[in-house]
């Protein structure tokens, strides 16, 4: 089976990744794609990862930390690619990314609307940690409508 090379992603991979997201359903009307790579690449603490198969654009993830905590955002495989172990290997780097600042612990979120994947993170080693999880709008104008 063809190798998934992991790396940060460069300015002419910013349109795949953004399509990537999408096709795996991770993208919301209130969260430009672009805008969220473009923040994430802007700064030293977080960064975005791809993953390519032949050459082509199949695995991504937005990956960071606060100064305290680690986390990840769109982790998403190609549909046509999934289940051949390329979530897990994208979580490895993310991990791994992480690990080299030093970072000890990875707190990711998971949509209700979409809890059929918490199997996939219990199988990487993950649990589930009973927190109540708040948020508040720093920019009304940003907030949408409805969310989930
Ligand atoms: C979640 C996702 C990244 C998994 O990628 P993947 O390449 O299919 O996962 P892998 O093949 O590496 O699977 C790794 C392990 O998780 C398990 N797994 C993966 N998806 C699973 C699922 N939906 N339900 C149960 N187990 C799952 C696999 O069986 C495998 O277990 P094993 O190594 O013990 O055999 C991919 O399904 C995806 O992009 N989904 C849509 C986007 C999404 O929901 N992202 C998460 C946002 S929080």
């Amino acid at each position: 089976m063809a190798k998934l090379i992991i790396r940060e992603i460069g300015d002419s991979d910013v349109d795949a990744v953004a399509a990537l997201w999408g096709r795996c359903a991770l993208t919301r009307p209130w969260n430009d794609p672009h805008a969220d790579i473009a923040f994430a690449r802007s700064t030293d603490n977080s960064a975005i990862l791809g993953g390519w198969l032949d050459g082509l654009l199949v695995a991504s993830a937005m990956v960071g930390h606060d100064g305290h905590r680690g986390t990840v955002y769109y982790v998403s495989v190609d549909p046509d690619h999934q289940g051949h172990g390329f979530g897990r290997k994208l979580m490895d780097a993310a991990e791994a990314w992480l690990r080299d600042r030093s970072v000890w612990k990875l707190n990711l979120m998971v949509r209700a609307s979409n809890r059929e994947v918490v199997d996939f993170y219990n199988s990487l080693g993950y649990e589930i940690e009973e927190r109540v999880n708040m948020s508040k709008w720093l920019d009304s104008s940003k907030r949408p409508v409805s969310k989930d």
